[in-house]
């Protein structure tokens, strides 16, 4: 198979990656993958893990690293199209149906229909297409495919009929390449193979031929903070080896699940199937042992609900704490609370199908809130007096020198499951649903019942079994016995709570299920047990689904330990559904390796010849802090294939913040993967974009690790309403990566030149490529203006990076050197001059280069913004940033408004008569000119007089024939560029245009 593939023949070919990346159609793919919410690839693993890189991204960054830059860009970035399934072929398969072959031939011309069709009987159609079906003639013609038609014939042919819309639109209507991956790459080889001298027919395949191309062997690639293992799990799916670690042993045991259980053969599933089933029968057996979640008449217990109960100060009574009433509102269900005087407490009642005014009096429970970040407090109505106590005065908080607040709250101890009797905030039963199979033995019934005598003896019977086996489950690792160390997240339970151990955070019921479960599962059934505990804490909301169905959610559904007054709790069937997740399938190629370890970045110790990292830069999530909550049940007694892996968050070692900490961190890491990079390696960090100071920061950071920057790129990952605004969404910003040799010196003036040069030359590069893929077959840019302004801060870094010496300075050092808050170094100067340059290079298309040559700076500021605003564009970000970058002085005179979010340039009315005195930076100029003609013309003056002012307010009109010219470029391009801002205005430009084209000179 890899007979004529010569080992290390693209060893110093750049890569493909390095050169482009069609970043507008991959974040419209980015998007949909991040949109598919569950259906996600990965996501049943652990839905508890956020912030998933995307599979296709990851995949065109892998992809993007083997594959060669070759001297025809364009037929390159066709090759890496159709490896993405971004090409129309692929397109048919991903389509929601293939359409038949009457459609086709009723839509598109075809010369001879039978070349590619039989017909039945042989002269029912005519000779070529389109056919009218309406023709009665036709009727009972029957028409397939010739068997001699290939696949990709075939799909040529469909792919005709595939609406025309923008690429985003059609991403949003087809299928993700993965869930068509069986057929959707059948058309590829022949031209990918043509193009990259390969022999390949699968991924895999191709995959180990470009590796041994480049690397001499089937290529490594490694993720050192591989989190939910998104990166690793694409790169064993193409094909690579692949080698994953994370500080964190909770990543790690994802990153296993998604290779072990999505990657895993159907052998391996089956026999996970297996062990699920031996786990359910288990824990089955010992609950119904035990009697406690089955009421001897049919039904079984499926949420037990319970809430905090507090004492009122006021009245000696215990009211139970509900933020409402309603239980299901679906269903018109709620709670009463009936006053019982002698035990000082209130009874709880279930009523069913209340009327709508009973329904909206439940929604006030005993909580109430006066809004947002107001004290909560506890409200009840004894004999027709309302009793209010704030639950900080419950708490008893009290402010501690330093400004922190203290409670009265009492410290759990580690025997501790449940509140004692004196404990401020108690916990009472509720309410429970139960369910039984229904009569007709077809899925099951379920039914709300208050809590009753036998109930609360069930109760008795969970919590006398945890007070017995605590200490002795806790001792075997089935349950936590681990002391929640104190920290941003973890501070909540222990202040709102009292909570000092993980356990606390589970009730007697969920730490028996819990415990059941983490005994008789092994590593396969470890990722299910985890998906449990989630679900199934004092931290999980009851909530009712718009069906009327009751859940139980999870507590990582925000990032938070948050603490809740009211929680629901699986029994043991309930919480068996979640462990048994539907995962997906995608088997991984037999000669993959893989190998996940714990450890920090900075102990790496294998060598691999691609990173692909996505680092925890400025994470708004703690996942050293919050995983602690599965840590804490997995770390004594892991399975064997877990056991070599620290059961430990070690925070002290976790890089986070954006501190100098950080950044020490982050060079330590990035210079041990260097270290164990061949000289032909190369490197892909992933970025959220977030301002643009994190770009001079991540550089220098890359420089201090020794290594230099080749390129960068910005793909869109968030919401549908980010990506509308243009350049300012959040999301991620690939920065492509080699090692640097040698200590190459230079100084700061020497840098400029050659920043400038690189910065157009790839600015050149791109909006060739725009115009080159346009010719071909697609309508739209391959690269929109902010691409090329990120390939402009990509250039400037490469310039940059090359060097570990500017102006005697070592950059190394510079580079991890406490800064000064505000500071602008030396870096970020550069950074900023390349951004300009980058800008003024970005012609608006319908001007000559030549002619926005000439222009001043004030006509290209206007000129490039009307082109930014019929793109919807309104950010006064970009109107500052443009007017820096052509250096006018003072944008805001044509600013019609300067709000933040919807800023707009003045029109040609609104300038009215003004800026057109010495004074201003449009003075004498051929734009103002026009803009002025363009006021009179809305305003009805006569197309002569209008005429005749142009000709007094456009200096050298007649001794410059090249005026006339430029007026009516200019005329024609506002014409096109106002047509749907200022459709009046745009008609007098194509007026005025027509009037300079026809005057008669001389
Ligand atoms: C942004 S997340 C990676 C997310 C991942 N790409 C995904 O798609 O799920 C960063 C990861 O870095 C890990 N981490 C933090 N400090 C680390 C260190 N010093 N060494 C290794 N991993 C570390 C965290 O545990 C976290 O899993």
């Amino acid at each position: 198979m890899t007979s004529d593939i010569t080992p290390f023949s693209l060893k110093d070919t750049p890569a493909l990656i390095e050169r482009l990346m069609p970043v507008q159609k991959l974040s419209a793919e980015a998007y949909k993958e991040q949109m598919a919410g569950t259906g996600k690839t990965l996501t049943a693993i652990g839905s508890y893990w956020k912030g998933r890189k995307p599979l296709i991204l990851n995949k065109a960054c892998i992809l993007g690293c083997l594959l060669p830059a070759t001297k025809d860009l364009k037929r390159d970035l066709e090759v890496f199209e159709k490896l993405m399934a971004m090409d129309d072929e692929s397109f048919v398969v991903r389509w929601a149906r293939r359409p038949r072959p009457k459609e086709i031939v009723a839509a598109v011309s075809i010369a001879h229909i039978r070349d590619y069709f039989i017909i039945v009987p042989t002269d029912g159609l005519p000779e070529s297409g389109p056919v009218d079906w309406s023709n009665p003639e036709y009727q009972d013609v029957e028409v397939t495919w010739r068997a001699d038609v290939s696949e990709l014939e075939r799909r040529r042919i469909e792919a005709q009929m595939l609406p025309r819309v923008p690429y985003r639109e059609r991403v949003d209507a087809a299928k993700r390449p993965e869930e068509v991956m069986g057929t959707v790459h059948q058309h590829i080889w022949d031209a990918v193979n043509t193009h990259l001298g390969t022999s390949a027919c699968s991924f895999p395949q191709l995959i180990e031929q470009l590796g041994i191309m480049r690397f001499g062997h089937r290529p490594r690639v490694a993720d050192t903070f591989c989190g939910s293992g998104q990166i690793p799990f694409e790169a064993a799916r193409l094909g690579c080896d692949a080698y994953a670690s994370d500080l964190n042993p909770v990543a790690c045991m994802l990153t296993w699940g998604a290779l072990n259980i999505v990657g895993a053969s159907k052998k391996a599933r089956a026999h996970l199937a297996e062990a699920q089933e031996e786990m359910v029968a288990k824990a089955e057996a010992e609950i119904t042992s035990l009697g406690i979640e089955h009421d001897g008449q049919g039904w079984r217990g499926k949420i037990y609900l319970y809430c905090n109960e507090a004492r009122c100060p006021e009245t000696g009574w215990l009211v139970p704490m509900l933020p409402n009433r309603v239980l299901n509102k679906v269903r018109s269900i709620v709670l009463e609370l009936i006053p019982n005087a002698p035990s000082q407490r209130y009874d709880i009642a279930i009523r069913t199908g209340v009327s709508n005014a009973e329904m909206v009096e439940a929604r006030q429970g005993t909580v109430h809130t006066d809004g947002p970040g107001r004290d909560p407090y506890l409200v009840h109505t004894l004999g027709g007096i309302e009793h209010r106590t704030k639950l900080s005065t419950l708490r008893g908080d009290y402010r501690i020198a330093g400004g922190t607040i203290g409670n009265k709250l009492r410290m759990w101890a580690k025997s501790d499951f449940k509140p004692k009797p004196m404990d401020i905030f108690q916990e009472r039963l509720y309410a429970i649903q139960w369910m039984r199979p229904t009569k007709s033995g077809r899925g099951e019934e379920y039914e709300v019942r208050a809590v009753g005598e036998s109930d609360l003896e069930r109760e008795r019977i969970v919590e006398d079994y945890i007070g017995r086996y605590l200490s002795e489950w806790q001792a075997k690792g089935w349950v936590p016995n681990m002391r929640i160390e104190p920290g941003y997240n973890t501070d909540q339970p222990i202040r709102e709570r009292g909570w000092t151990y993980w356990h606390h955070l589970f009730n007697p019921r969920q730490l028996l299920v819990g415990g059941l479960l983490n005994q008789f599962s092994g590593a396969e059934l470890k990722l299910g047990f985890a998906r449990v505990l989630n679900c199934n804490s004092r931290l999980s909301r009851f909530t009712i689904g718009g069906s009327g169905a009751a859940m139980v959610t999870g507590a990582f559904d925000n990032q938070a330990l948050n603490t809740l007054i009211n929680y629901g709790c699986r029994g043991m069937r309930y919480a068996l559904d979640i462990a048994d997740a539907d995962y997906k399938s995608f088997e991984l190629s037999q000669k993959v390796a893989y190998n996940i370890a714990c450890h920090s970045a900075e102990q790496l110790s294998t060598h691999n010849d691609i990173y692909v990292t996505d680092p925890p830069y400025g994470d708004a999530v703690k996942f050293e802090e919050i995983l602690e909550f599965f840590i804490a049940w997995l770390r004594k007694n892991p399975p064997l294939e877990f056991s070599e892996w620290v059961w430990d968050s070690r925070r002290s070692l976790a890089i986070h913040g954006e501190d100098e900490d950080f950044r020490r961190g982050m060079v330590a890491s990035y210079k041990r993967m260097t270290e164990c990079m061949p000289e032909s390696g190369i490197q892909v960090i992933m970025f959220t974009h977030q301002s643009g100071s994190i770009w001079a920061d991540m550089a220098n950071i890359v420089w201090a690790s020794g290594l230099r920057v080749t390129a960068a790129w910005y793909v869109a990952t968030e919401t549908e309403s980010a990506l509308r605004e243009g350049s300012y969404v959040k999301g991620t910003v690939l920065l492509v990566l080699r090692k640097r040799t040698g200590t190459n010196k230079t100084t700061r003036d020497d840098l400029a030149w050659e920043i400038q040069e690189e910065v157009a030359s790839q600015v050149a590069d791109l909006t060739g490529l725009n115009q080159a893929a346009k010719g071909f077959y697609r309508d739209e840019n391959v690269f929109e203006d902010a691409d090329i302004q990120m390939a402009g801060y990509a250039a400037a870094l490469r310039v940059l990076t090359r060097y570990a010496i500017i102006d005697g300075r070592d950059m190394t050092t510079e580079a991890i050197r406490p800064r000064i808050k505000g500071e602008t170094t030396l870096v970020d100067d550069l950074i900023a001059f390349a951004v300009d340059t980058a800008n003024q290079c970005l012609v608006p298309q319908g001007i000559a280069k030549p002619h926005w040559d000439s222009f001043s700076s004030a006509e290209r500021f206007y000129l490039k913004l009307i082109d930014l605003e019929t793109k919807g564009l309104k950010t006064l970000d970009n109107y500052q940033n443009f007017a820096k970058a052509f250096k006018v002085r003072d944008f805001r005179a044509f600013m019609a408004s300067q709000k933040a979010n919807q800023a707009r340039l003045k029109s040609a009315v609104e300038f009215g008569k003004t800026e057109m005195s010495e004074a201003s930076e449009f003075y004498q100029s051929a734009l103002r000119a026009v803009l002025y003609a363009l006021m009179e013309l809305v305003n009805d003056l006569d197309g002569g007089e209008v005429l005749a002012h142009l000709t007094l307010n456009v200096p050298d009109y007649y001794s410059n024939q090249n005026q006339r010219y430029l007026v009516v470029e200019l005329a024609d391009y506002l014409a096109k560029k106002l047509e749907t801002l200022r459709p009046e205005e745009a008609t007098a430009a194509r007026v005025l245009r027509e009037l300079v084209k026809n005057q008669r000179l001389g």
